[in-house]
């Protein structure tokens, strides 16, 4: 046989559509998962289940670590969040392709190209690990105001959302911390669970926080007063538990009796059974920040359809990112979105890197046969091909 049919065939060959698709980037792991919390856990369900391989890391500090009990997830109302997690991560665990490691990420570095993503993890054990794309749960952080007993009192009794822990203390005395503008907005949220309560806004009852007020909401006070919501515009110096709703319950009833006393710089000062509080949040982890991942107002930006954040091959989940809701339910839903959508990204990837290894295998084989079929006869017509070509 002759090298010359050899490279007519090949030079007929690619004319074809063939084009030289990605290779794969050989990577640990198929996908690595930042996060242990719900939106992690669930991310690294959705792609075990499918069989990527996968490993989550997790330095366990998760947002509602002080609550006593999760609520308002369907089928796990009252189990305590590290309950909900083990059974979870024994649940995954099943999965020959997922893993987990407990350690802190310090560094995640990308080495893709345009093309094809890929990301090296550093932990704080200085090992490494890489993946072809990453999956960002690492939460958010609550920034609580500086008064004495306020930290104590977090996620017991204390809380930032109705649904947490409300129901627990309903029809109890009930006190709101904050601001005077945003009182009414907490009002909204839980007037049909409390019917005595103060608002607590040291201070704040001053022109220009009623100017603020009127920017949230026109007509607050006449509102507040239609709800016969209090308003103690005092100093506060410190809030004390005066009982533990952890020991003072009723499980038939699923009340917690938790008593507070919120001191004041002078007077009085008063008793509460539970607070709500406006208290804002921050990434919990830099490295959303460090990997220069788009981030407003303190939120990872995602693209809600599939939780993509502005840096191809990451995907930002639960609370840290921007889809505007701060829930286990969400966390849940983000992290299962996010499993499935970049699941499917790397199958497509790793379609095409198969059609292109196919193509260059069948237009391999091809010459093979031509080879053999033809053998020399052909080679008369090729000096004449030449000739022309000449
Ligand atoms: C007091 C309180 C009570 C709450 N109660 C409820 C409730 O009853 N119902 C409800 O639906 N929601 C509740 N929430 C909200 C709920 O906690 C969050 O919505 C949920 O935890 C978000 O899940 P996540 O996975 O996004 O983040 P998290 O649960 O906070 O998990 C973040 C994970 O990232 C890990 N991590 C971060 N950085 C790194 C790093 N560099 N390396 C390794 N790991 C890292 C952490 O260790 C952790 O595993 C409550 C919140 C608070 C504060
Ligand atoms: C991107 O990286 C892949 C895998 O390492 C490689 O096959 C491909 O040629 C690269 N593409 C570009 C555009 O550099
Ligand atoms: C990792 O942390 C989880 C959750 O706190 C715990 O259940 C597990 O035992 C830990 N694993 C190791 C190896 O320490
Ligand atoms: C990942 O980072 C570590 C630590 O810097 C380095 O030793 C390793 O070579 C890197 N791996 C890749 C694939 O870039
Ligand atoms: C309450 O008001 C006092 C006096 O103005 C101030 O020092 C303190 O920081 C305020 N506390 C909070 C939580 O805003
Ligand atoms: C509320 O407290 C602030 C700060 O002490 C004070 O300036 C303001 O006048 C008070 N408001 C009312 C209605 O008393
Ligand atoms: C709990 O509430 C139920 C119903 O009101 C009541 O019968 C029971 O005595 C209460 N239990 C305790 C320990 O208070
Ligand atoms: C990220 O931010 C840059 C600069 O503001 C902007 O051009 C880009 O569109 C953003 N990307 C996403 C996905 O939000």
């Amino acid at each position: 046989m002759t090298w010359k049919i050899a490279t007519l065939l090949s030079a007929v060959l690619s004319l074809g559509s063939f084009t030289a698709a990605e290779s794969i980037p050989k990577t640990d792991y198929d996908v690595i998962v930042v996060g242990g919390g719900p939106a992690g856990l669930s991310a690294l369900s959705g792609v075990s289940r499918v069989r990527r391989t996968a490993l989550l890391f997790d330095n366990q500090e998760y947002r509602n670590a002080p609550t006593r009990a999760m609520h308002d997830v369907i089928g796990n109302d009252g189990t305590p969040p590290a309950t909900f997690r083990g059974l979870a991560r024994e649940q995954i665990s099943r999965y020959p392709t997922a893993h987990f490691k407990n350690s802190t990420v310090l560094s995640i570095v990308p080495y893709g190209n345009s093309s094809v993503s890929a990301f090296n993890v550093t932990d704080d054990t200085g090992k490494s690990y890489t993946s072809r794309k990453l999956v960002l749960g690492t939460g958010v952080s609550d920034v609580l105001p500086d008064i004495p007993g306020v930290d104590e009192a977090w996620g017991k009794g204390l809380f930032w959302c109705p649904w947490c822990d409300g129901y627990e203390h309903r029809d109890q005395p009930f006190g709101i911390l904050g601001n005077i503008a945003d009182v009414l907005g907490s009002v909204l949220e839980t007037n049909t669970l409390y019917s005595d309560i103060i608002a607590f806004v040291n201070g704040t009852d001053t022109p220009a926080g009623e100017v603020a007020a009127t920017g949230q909401h026109d007509g607050w006070k006449e509102q507040l007063e239609a709800w016969n919501v209090k308003i103690d515009n005092r100093t506060i110096t410190r809030i004390e538990r005066t009982q533990d709703g952890e020991t003072h319950q009723n499980k038939t009833t699923d009340q917690q009796f938790d008593k507070f006393l919120i001191h004041f710089t002078e007077g009085e000062p008063v008793e509460r059974g539970a607070f709500i509080i406006n208290a804002p949040t921050v990434q919990h982890s830099t490295l959303p920040a460090q990997m220069g991942l788009n981030i407003t107002n303190e939120k990872i930006d995602v693209v809600t359809s599939s939780m993509r954040t502005s840096m191809a091959g990451v995907w930002g989940v639960g609370d840290a990112n921007s889809d505007a809701s701060t829930n286990v339910p969400h966390a849940m839903f983000s992290g299962k979105k996010a499993a499935v959508y970049l699941h499917v990204e790397m199958s497509k990837e790793d379609s095409q890197s198969k059609v292109s290894k196919r193509s260059g295998l069948s237009q391999r084989e091809l010459m093979k046969e031509a080879i053999r079929a033809i053998g020399s006869n052909l080679e008369p017509q090729w000096e004449q091909v030449e000739k022309r070509e000449v």
